[in-house]
């Protein structure tokens, strides 16, 4: 795909916005590796994103950390008697890479970290999803204020839930940003669905 460079950071507006799906979407249609640096909670965005897509092992590669509550990042960590350091994060060499953060722009790593840092650590450029309804307007500019604001590359916006052409244009217009796609919700999440859904919500090759 054109728009999109072959390494990048999938973010999102909050918990849930639908990072995951878009992730599998992108893992459908690009040949890329995905890695979920910061997994909070089982089974991890990683047996969800195989176990839908079908791909092969090898395209996944291991989460740095891995803790077992479904709780921001510096939180499960500590609970786990853990505390979570930028530089154990190695991400892997592979050509094409969708690296997907846990919650948020400015969840909490640790007592001095929060998730945009990790963006900085690795250099990656951000995609940022959020949700297409009511209220994406204050989350998604709040979102690229954070991440401009520490020098962060946006790459563009995904919009993810019920067609919303108007908060489409609010993103952009406020945001000055793009909207690089609008994914519906999605009736089939196996292999073949996420295709279509790819060639659909972004076009073309791979
Ligand atoms: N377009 C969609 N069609 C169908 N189901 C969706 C869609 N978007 C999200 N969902 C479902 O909503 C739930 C939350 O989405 P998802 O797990 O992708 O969010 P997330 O932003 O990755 O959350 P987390 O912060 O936990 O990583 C999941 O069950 C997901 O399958
Ligand atoms: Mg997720």
């Amino acid at each position: 795909m054109e728009r999109l460079p072959p390494r990048f950071f999938v973010t999102g507006t909050d918990t849930g916005v639908g990072k995951t799906l878009v992730c599998a979407v992108l893992m459908s249609g690009l040949e890329a590796v995905y890695w979920k640096p910061v997994q909070s909670g089982e089974p991890g965005d990683t047996e969800w994103v195989q176990g839908a897509t079908g791909l092969p092992a090898a395209r996944f590669a291991p989460e740095t950390y891995r803790f077992r509550l479904p709780r921001s990042p510096h939180e499960a960590a500590a609970r786990q008697g853990v505390e979570i350091e930028l530089d154990a994060f190695c991400p892997p060499r592979a050509a094409r890479l969708i690296a997907e953060g846990a919650g948020g722009v400015l969840v909490p790593l640790n007592d001095r970290q929060l998730m945009v840092d990790l963006m900085t650590h690795l250099g990656l450029p951000v995609l940022l999803v959020a949700r297409s309804g009511l209220g994406t307007l204050n989350h998604t500019l709040l979102s690229l204020e954070a991440l401009r604001g520490r020098g962060l590359e946006v790459l563009g916006v995904v919009v993810n839930g019920p067609r919303d052409p108007a908060n489409e244009e609010g993103i952009t217009r406020y945001g000055q940003v793009r909207v690089l796609a609008a994914v519906e919700p999605l009736f089939r999440l196996d292999p073949e669905g996420l295709r279509e859904a790819y060639r659909r919500c972004f076009g073309g090759g791979g």
